[in-house]
């Protein structure tokens, strides 16, 4: 792990994990108003994230000046509870002020190539990003980009197929997309994360290892998945 350009912290457990992930979402966020008058946040797909999505909701965080992104998708009709929009929709999106143009799903329903192209068109006016979150598999993906799989260096969005974690099919944020942040902030807890989060910390040329560096992550882990 590249220490000069990502920063770790251990938490003692995924609750602390959540609540101080909200804390650094609500600071981020009054950062960006106070500077740009709005906040421009990717979400991370999983269910790592979702809890520290439910403990923003009741806080003053400005709601009606959030865009909402989202790093990856499953290409599943919208309403299927497989998908990363409406995981977050029923967490946080759903609970708070906000408007339906301020939030920018995926069309992954689309399908991978022509959701990929039309969430291209989507981000690159939005860019930079004010804050990135991001989740980490247990083979040490982030957002759907997988190990040894290429990845687009000029590309904002791509396709993915063949996805090992399921489903199959896939939109992801590349690299290049998600380091274009002003923040970026790396959840992982638990133990079955504890051997990707160790050979990333060795040094393992892992996706969420590019990534993270790329975007000078703070990652938040706990002790579960840092192996204390
Ligand atoms: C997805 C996510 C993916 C996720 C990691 C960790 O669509 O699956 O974007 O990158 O962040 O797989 O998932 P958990 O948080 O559920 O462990």
């Amino acid at each position: 792990m590249d220490q000069s350009a990502v920063s770790v912290e251990t938490l003692a457990n995924a609750d602390a994990v959540a609540r101080r992930a909200a804390r650094e979402i609500l600071a981020s966020a009054a950062r960006a108003i106070a500077a740009r008058g709005r906040f421009r946040i990717v979400l991370a797909g999983g269910t790592t994230p979702l809890a520290a999505y439910g403990d923003l909701v009741g806080g003053d965080a400005g709601w009606d000046a959030w865009e909402v992104y989202f790093g990856d998708e499953r290409c599943l009709p919208p309403d299927d509870a497989g998908r990363n929009s409406l995981a977050a929709a029923r967490a946080l999106l759903g609970r708070v002020r906000m408007a339906p143009h301020q939030i920018h799903p995926i069309p992954a329903e689309l399908g991978p190539e022509l959701a990929a192209a039309a969430y291209a068109r989507t981000i690159e006016p939005a860019l930079p990003f004010d804050l990135v979150l991001l989740g980490m598999g247990e083979d040490g993906h982030t957002a759907s980009l997988f190990p040894g799989r290429v990845m687009a260096a000029d590309a904002l969005v791509v396709p993915v197929r063949e996805a090992p974690k399921p489903p199959p099919e896939r939109v992801s944020l590349t690299p290049r997309a998600l380091a274009a942040c002003r923040e970026m902030l790396v959840l992982v807890t638990g133990a079955a994360k504890r051997q990707a989060f160790s050979a990333w910390r060795n040094g393992e040329d892992l996706p969420i290892a590019r990534v993270a560096r790329a975007g000078r992550a703070r990652v938040l882990v706990d002790r579960e998945a840092a192996g204390e």
